[in-house]
């Protein structure tokens, strides 16, 4: 790297956390620290709300600042109760004296039918609940009835039918703690709802029946984490129900275990990912309630998965912004990918991760020593029927296939978020950036379809009836179909890669159109810039693995992030090239560029396409000497597959 290049690279001064080692009880309650300090200076002048920038959400601004002010509790609160110390606990306290008493300029108004203030109830009931000591003790009667009234006047409100019914059990639940009024048949009613929602194995769906969307939501940002702060903190009037959702935590880590990588990195996948490591929050809440889990997850096992993650967000070093509060975005500031609820404070429920800190040093998760990822050096290949991913670790890259998922509701990105072909650990997913033309759209683990001349791009987003789990020979395929218009209908098939392979995996898809369409298919995204000069990647210099190129059938690109390439295998044609992703696409990286296939079709044409992505991450040792060689064995296409291609269209 050139000195200029390593100038122009420069991050603002290091935050704290950036250099915290993460390896103790006592560094992770620095990094705490490290991060509440800088929300001080957001503060209103009596500390109950904290404005961490001036972006909108489509919810009032006091709402947003509340985030600002209530999320963090979801780290102090463990911080205190843990028996540690934070020295600006007491403006916390104070905030919530003055959000609460409606006499004070500082209200925040009691809440409305599906108010965002009922998210925040969440952190504030569980702070009552375990940090009581600080936070209602100290509290005059007519404090504490203030906070009661703010806390019930959720009780007989309109909700979405959603793991949010979980805020309101905690709202009651911090309030039955320290003998408030509160309600208990609501809280009975909102569990009986929510346990409508467990579809089995360990795994919820994020709302009723009618659709399937389960990601992080499902564990870490909302359910499987609330269900064990609930599991201990309600094991003395609830026995029966906490050793069930204990339950449910040992089938589910057993398949969210796949979802981290050896790095620490966590698979990207679904809405809220600048919740950044509020991804890794399930591990803390399994040592919270105190949940032995089935072999190979020891505690060491469980420390480890935890504490590579946040270390890994060490090395994100563009996360904050210079005033030392954190950004909305992933690896670096970006609103592209951040939901129309995400206010500024709203990254800070990245602070449920911290859970561990109410335990004990003496607690085995502490005390335990850390251990490697179980799966590190094994190849997985295993289909998770309810979110209907395949997870994998193959050729050190962690992934997963994923067909049959979809938001709810509509949502920024949402093809991005729920309608790829496959999510990675290693090369985050990448988001459209605008509309017009295919650098914005960024086909990245997409087949993005055209029919006005490539200035409008579809993406899957919707399925067209469920999706299936096939097996063939003993392996799981993912079988799914689009319709993105009332004339196209898209069969896709998803193969994982196979044991020769293993950097490997196919999508197939049988295309039938009646109108003409252009085509164009993605790998995954790579960082677009050489390491010399900091410059556009251009043509592939073999010699320093970095670069792309692409002919008539592929496309390639190696760069920091490791080697990715797309290779069709059938057509004779369907040129490659190596397409300059809009800025800010990718999550990780924010240059990026993205190997892509390209063909027309013409109205009435039926076509197979047998489409190979190739990835290596850089992770891999020694990946420069090896990608060569993976990338020109091309994997061969299963015999079923073939049959079906060759013969019978059903
Ligand atoms: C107790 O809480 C319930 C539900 O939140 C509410 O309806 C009731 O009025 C409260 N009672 C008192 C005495 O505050
Ligand atoms: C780098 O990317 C920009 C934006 O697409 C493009 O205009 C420029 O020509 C590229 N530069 C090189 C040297 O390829
Ligand atoms: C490839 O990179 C090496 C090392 O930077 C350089 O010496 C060589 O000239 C490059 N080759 C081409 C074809 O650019």
């Amino acid at each position: 790297m050139t000195a200029a290049t390593a100038n122009a690279n420069r991050s603002f001064p290091l935050h704290p956390f950036s250099t915290n080692p993460l390896q103790t009880r006592d560094d992770v309650v620095a990094a705490v620290a490290s991060l509440l300090d800088p929300l001080a200076g957001g503060a209103s002048p009596l500390h109950s709300m904290v404005k961490v920038g001036s972006s909108g959400t489509r919810f009032d601004e006091t709402a947003a600042q509340i985030e600002g002010y209530a999320r963090p509790l979801w780290g102090l609160a463990p911080l205190v109760a843990g028996g540690s110390k934070y020295e600006g606990t007491e403006r916390f306290v104070q905030g919530l004296v003055a959000g609460t008493d409606p006499e004070s300029d500082e209200f925040w108004g009691y809440m409305e039918d599906q108010d965002q203030r009922m998210v925040e109830a969440c952190p504030i009931g569980y702070t009552l609940a375990i940090a009581n000591k600080d936070f209602w003790d100290p509290l005059t009667d007519k404090q504490k009835q203030n906070v009661e009234a703010w806390l019930g006047s959720m009780n007989d409100k309109d909700m979405p039918n959603t793991n949010w019914l979980w805020f309101r059990v905690f709202a009651n639940l911090g309030l039955a703690k320290n003998g408030a009024n509160w309600s208990k048949e609501r809280l009975e009613a909102d569990i009986k709802q929510l346990n409508t929602f467990y579809r089995g194995d360990g795994w919820s769906n994020d709302g009723p029946e009618g659709y399937r969307q389960m990601d992080y939501y499902s564990g870490s940002f909302a359910i499987q984490y609330l269900q064990l702060l609930y599991a201990k903190l309600a094991a003395d009037r609830d026995p029966t129900q906490a050793e069930e959702y204990k339950a449910r935590a040992r089938l589910y880590a057993q398949d969210f275990v796949h979802y981290f990588d050896p790095e620490g990195r966590a698979i990207t996948f679904g809405r809220s990912l600048t919740y950044r490591w509020a991804m890794v929050a399930f591990w803390g809440s399994v040592a919270f309630a105190d949940v032995e889990l089935p072999a190979p997850l020891t505690w060491g096992v469980v420390r480890g998965i935890w504490l590579r993650n946040l270390r890994w967000w060490t090395t994100q070093k563009d996360i904050f912004q210079p005033n030392g509060m954190l950004s909305i975005g992933y690896s670096y500031p970006n609103t592209y990918l951040a939901e129309n609820y995400n206010s500024p404070g709203s990254p800070y429920w990245c602070m449920l991760a911290f859970a561990p800190l109410a335990l004990p040093e003496s607690h085995p998760f502490w005390s335990s020593k850390e251990e490697p990822h179980p799966y590190a050096d094994e190849r997985i290949v295993r289909a998770i029927p309810h979110p209907r991913h395949i997870v994998i670790r193959s050729g050190g890259h962690t992934f997963l296939l994923s067909s049959g998922q979809s938001c709810h509701y509509p949502l920024k990105a949402t093809q991005a978020k729920y309608g790829k072909f496959a999510y990675s650990a290693a090369f985050a997913y990448s988001v459209g950036t605008g509309s017009y033309g295919l650098e914005q759209y960024v086909p990245e683990s997409s087949l993005a379809l055209s029919d006005d001349g490539g200035e409008m791009w579809k993406m899957r987003r919707a399925h067209d009836g469920d999706t299936e789990i096939e097996n063939h020979d003993g392996v799981p395929v993912l079988v799914s179909s689009m319709k993105p218009w009332n004339d196209v209908k898209v069969l896709t098939y998803l193969v994982p890669p196979a044991e020769d392979t293993p950097n490997w995996h196919l999508r197939v898809h049988r295309i039938r159109t009646g109108r003409d369409l252009q085509t164009a298919e993605g790998a995954f995204a790579v960082y677009g810039c050489r390491d010399a000069d900091g410059r556009n990647l251009t043509e592939l210099n073999e010699s320093i693995s970095e670069g792309g190129k692409a002919d008539s059938t592929s496309a390639f690109a190696a760069s920091r992030s490791g080697a990715v390439g797309i290779v069709e295998l059938s057509q004779k044609e369907r040129s490659g090239s190596v397409l300059l992703s809009d800025a800010n696409s990718n999550l990780v990286e924010a240059r990026s560029v993205l190997p892509t296939i390209l063909k027309d079709l013409k109205a009435g044409d039926t076509v197979w396409f047998v489409t190979a992505v190739y990835a290596l991450p850089a992770s891999v040792q020694g990946w420069k000497d090896q990608w060569k060689a993976g990338w020109e064995k091309r994997p061969a296409i299963p015999n079923w597959l073939q049959n079906k291609i060759s013969g019978r269209w059903d």
